[in-house]
């Protein structure tokens, strides 16, 4: 069974109900984060309680809770739920008011929400992974100009990953203005000669937390980076393509549109980050590190 937390109570996940005038069902006025935890420590939870701040201050709320309260939080759930790995979903919405009314209401109380889900066993050798064959076709982003603010409102990502399952892919990669951003749920890398590519941060995509980590995981290594725009054609050039989330991790895709990236394997470079992140879960769950760890 399941525990979640709502509005200051935990409770079993199928007890926890909301109003049907909460803004968040009305009008998915809300946001949220996805945290992931290892061997009982959030990973990188600062990054993630930061980033909440900045998409509830773009959404005109800001929340009386400290790091230490959104701490307690995560760890009461995680004392009540007993995954080895799982990521804790934590949602705010603006709460329920009298009527339906676009206007932010003066006066609503906001709710929050979280819950835990299991996470896959961690694979310390890349060759055990079963994420060798992820595909990705690429569409136009559909989605609104502030993708930047992990809003909840998500049923154009939902769309465009209907989208690959459809054509019998993974994901989708979402293109703007010629240019690859993001994926439906990740961030988007890409290796060309040795150096490793991300998009620059802009209201198209979402400043993720893996990204950041990633690009520090490979300054750390002296492993060469740019922050840069990836036109569309380019995906199809580079040596490897990845996808990041604090779920996924790091994942390597091999097809583009039908088109092979590489060899068709996961690439090197994907390799050596791969398992430098896989070390790095390794000394938390020995304790030798906690999960706001800087490199
Ligand atoms: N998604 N871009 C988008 C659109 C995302 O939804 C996410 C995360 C990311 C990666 O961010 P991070 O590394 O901080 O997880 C990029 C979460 C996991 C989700 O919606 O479930």
């Amino acid at each position: 069974m399941s525990i979640a937390y709502l509005n200051g109570h935990y409770i079993e996940l199928e007890q926890a109900k909301v109003p049907v005038l909460d803004r968040g069902f009305l009008f998915g006025d809300g946001v949220y984060e996805v945290i992931p935890v290892y061997a009982g420590n959030p990973f990188r939870l600062s990054s993630h309680i930061n980033r909440l701040r900045k998409s509830l201050a773009a959404i005109y709320m800001s929340l009386p809770q400290s790091d230490e309260d959104w701490l307690n939080l995560c760890n009461t759930l995680i004392e009540h739920n007993h995954y080895e790995n799982a990521s804790v979903y934590l949602q705010v919405t603006r709460g329920a008011y009298v009527e339906r009314h676009h206007d932010f209401p003066e006066l609503s109380e906001p709710t929050i929400f979280a819950m835990m889900s299991p996470l896959p066993p961690v694979q310390k050798s890349w060759q055990a992974t079963d994420i060798k064959d992820f595909s990705v076709i690429t569409a136009e982003d559909i989605r609104w100009q502030r993708c930047d603010i992990k809003a909840i409102t998500l049923l154009a990502n939902c769309m465009l990953r209907q989208q690959a399952l459809e054509s019998g892919a993974d994901d989708t990669i979402l293109v703007r203005n010629g240019e690859a951003s993001e994926a439906t749920s990740s961030n988007l890398f890409i290796v060309r000669d040795g150096v490793i590519i991300t998009p620059p941060l802009s209201e198209h995509l979402l400043a993720g937390v893996t990204r950041e980590f990633i690009l520090s995981l490979a300054q750390q290594h002296g492993i060469p980076y740019e922050e840069r725009p990836i036109p569309e054609h380019e995906l199809l050039l580079a040596d490897e393509v990845w996808l990041t989330s604090s779920t996924k991790e790091i994942r390597p895709v091999v097809r583009v549109n039908d088109v092979t990236i590489g060899n068709g394997e996961p690439g090197p470079v994907w390799r050596r980050m791969y398992e430098y992140y896989q070390v790095l879960k390794e000394r938390l769950y020995l304790g030798e590190i906690s999960g706001e760890a800087q490199l």
